[in-house]
């Protein structure tokens, strides 16, 4: 790990969605900060980064914490000059039925956690002039989805944020983008049914669910200069599924 490297940081780098993200940095050259909630995450971030970042523990529900884990960052002399925020959950319930633990772990993690992020690293952007925010955001902030109100909610509600943030840092040299993904194969989706699995496939022009790469492949664009005059936009990836 060099401390003059670029660097990115990106939450929930163990798997999935995250874990694709970071390959695709690395063999961009550029090394990465990889968060999971648990010790074995962060071991399995550090065995694939092979020295070319390394993990820390961080827990989005806890809200309180994200300021100061980020802290520890820049006290090593490390600085963040992209932020990918891809960690996420769902916790489905019908209204009638949701707990008010259920909606509130949802927008904790998925919605609030990103003002928190955000506020860490966007003053050293600013003085740098120079920074990239990309935040994983869902087709179902689009769509709706019958179980998802806290879900959709979440991840609707980043939309207005990264427009609005989007306009508050564009004298910056800083973009802030949204990547919204349809269905992908990760952990995230293997908890469907096959019957679930073929009414949703039914659903998607391309008859496949997309693939972690598919969407990585977006956010290494989106975070090099060939996007530089891409802003407050949110690249849909979703093999047909919903268009605007
Ligand atoms: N897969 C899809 O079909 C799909 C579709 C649309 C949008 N998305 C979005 O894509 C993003 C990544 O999803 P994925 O499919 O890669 O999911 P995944 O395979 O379930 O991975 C989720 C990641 O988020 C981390 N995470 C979970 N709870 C967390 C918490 N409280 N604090 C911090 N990190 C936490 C996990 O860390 P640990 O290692 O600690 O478990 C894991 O690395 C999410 O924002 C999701 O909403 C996914």
């Amino acid at each position: 790990m060099n401390k003059n490297r670029k660097t990115v940081l990106i939450t929930g780098a163990n798997r999935g969605i995250g874990k694709a993200i970071a390959k695709k940095f690395i063999n961009k050259g550029i090394q990465v900060i990889g968060t999971s909630t648990t010790q074995d995450g962060v071991k399995n971030i550090e065995d694939y980064l092979k020295g070319n970042g390394f993990g820390f523990i961080l827990n989005l529900k806890n809200t309180d914490s994200i300021t100061e884990t980020i802290k520890e960052i820049y006290k090593k002399k490390y600085s963040i000059d992209i932020l990918i925020n891809n960690a996420g959950i769902k916790e489905d319930n019908l209204l009638v039925k949701m707990k008010n633990k259920e909606w509130n772990d949802v927008i904790k993690t998925n919605l609030s956690s990103i003002f928190y992020l955000v506020k860490s690293v966007i003053r050293p952007m600013i003085k740098k002039k120079q920074g990239r925010i990309i935040t994983i955001g869902s087709v179902i902030a689009y769509t709706g989805n019958k179980g998802q109100v806290n879900y959709s909610a979440s991840k609707s509600g980043l939309v207005g944020f990264h427009k609005s943030l989007a306009l508050e840092v564009a004298s910056k040299g800083i973009t802030v983008n949204i990547v919204s993904p349809g269905l992908i194969k990760t952990d995230f989706t293997n908890t469907l049914s096959s019957i679930q699995n073929q009414k949703y496939i039914s659903n998607i022009p391309m008859k496949r669910l997309g693939n972690p790469e598919e969407i990585a492949d977006a956010v290494i664009f989106l975070s090099s200069k060939k996007a530089s005059y891409i802003t407050g936009h949110t690249l849909h990836i979703n093999g047909g599924m919903y268009m605007i």
